[in-house]
């Protein structure tokens, strides 16, 4: 397979792109990667210069940068996305254009090739809403609640509207919650392991009882490979672990990885609108495409927290830089207001 990966130098798309690069070899993958405050060329340097490796610094909202990307390539893996939650909430504008707008781009420039295999738009359980009892199926009505879901549900029905419509070989996957290698520090995991290195507080939002359900990154590109080579077109996955885990849960166990002293932990005001539960039915890839993960949370938080440790200089830059100011208005009024609660 010849293959452009769009976001692929963000958390997720690195770690499928060394996936691929590790366990495909026969494959080709082309990154087209605008290189936002998300996405580090670096983190894939290993592979430049490699055979079947191209590096493409662009925006998939640019018709020229898609076209140049795409020319030759036989599948499409679309991570590229504004990705965080409390960043839309604050600014919605760029979620609407890349999460929307760049995947229409991407599909009109994909329809162009009748002989293009798959374009495998990645969307996220977050679409379902907040579900408090049982499990979402890919049938379920979608319910997104927050500017990030909305966008991302918008660009999802979008690609299968294309596959209705004009035939384009569509298909989504709704994962859950990732962790683990290169995840940007915004997140709660990456911010938590780090903050707890450095002896910084732990803000944790409400009364920490929201529950996800925690997918290793590598378990997702597991699946991701299934679906490329088995999935069928028009089709809905769901990707999830069943490890579901509350963040008084997840902050635990980063306490007793990093060894940190669990006096940092702060409650702080709630993200507005935050979804109580997410939690997918994955039985359907277990199914048709015979998938199962293979990381279980303990095993897979110790090594996520031990790639962190051994890999200081990746996130101290990033920490360093625009994160500071970015930290500081998300969060220094909301610590000031926060109870200490051990
Ligand atoms: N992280 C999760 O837990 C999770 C769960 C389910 C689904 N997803 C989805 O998986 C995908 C990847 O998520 P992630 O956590 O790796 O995100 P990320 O924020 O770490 O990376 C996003 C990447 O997309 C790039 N990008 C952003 N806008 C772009 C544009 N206009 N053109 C080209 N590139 C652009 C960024 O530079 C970055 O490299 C997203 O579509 C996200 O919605 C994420």
């Amino acid at each position: 397979m010849n293959l452009l990966v769009t976001g692929g130098a963000g958390f997720i798309g690195t770690n499928f792109v060394r996936y691929i690069m590790n366990r495909r070899p026969g494959w080709a993958v082309t990154v087209l990667d605008k290189l936002t405050y998300a996405g580090r060329r670096e983190n894939l340097s290993e592979f430049e210069g490699s055979p079947g490796y191209r590096f493409i610094q662009g925006d998939i909202c640019d018709p020229e940068a898609v076209r140049e990307a795409m020319d030759g390539c036989s599948g499409v893996v679309n991570f590229a996305a504004e990705t965080h939650v409390d960043r839309s909430i604050d600014d919605p504008s760029s979620f609407v254009k890349t999460d929307v707008e760049g995947v229409r781009v991407l599909l009109e420039e994909f329809r162009k090739e009748d002989s293009r295999k798959m374009f495998l738009q990645i969307s996220t359980d977050e679409v379902y809403g907040s579900v408090e009892n049982g499990r979402s199926g890919e049938g379920d009505p979608l319910c997104p609640r927050s500017p990030y879901s909305a966008s991302k549900a918008g660009g999802e029905l979008l690609a299968m509207s294309y596959f209705t419509t004009f035939g384009v070989p569509v298909t989504v996957t709704r994962a859950s919650n990732n962790y683990g290698p290169y995840q940007y520090p915004e997140k709660l995991i990456p911010l938590f392991i780090t903050n707890a290195f450095e002896a910084e507080k732990l803000p944790l939002y409400g009364d920490g009882g929201n529950m996800r359900d925690w997918l290793f990154v590598d378990d997702h590109c597991s699946a991701l490979v299934a679906v490329l080579e088995r999935g069928r077109p028009g089709h809905i996955y769901n990707v999830g672990d069943g490890q579901e885990l509350t963040n008084t849960e997840v902050t635990t166990a980063i306490i007793e990885a990093t060894g940190a002293d669990g006096n940092l932990v702060r409650h702080v005001e709630d993200r507005l609108g935050h979804d109580r539960r997410y939690a997918v039915d994955i039985s359907k890839l277990q199914r048709e495409l015979g998938w199962k993960p293979e990381t279980d949370f303990a095993t897979g938080i110790s090594a996520t927290v031990n790639w962190y440790r051994e890999n200081s200089r990746w996130w101290k830059s990033i920490k360093s830089g625009e994160f500071r100011e970015y930290y500081r208005k998300m969060y220094s009024e909301k610590l000031e207001n926060s109870e200490r609660i051990r």
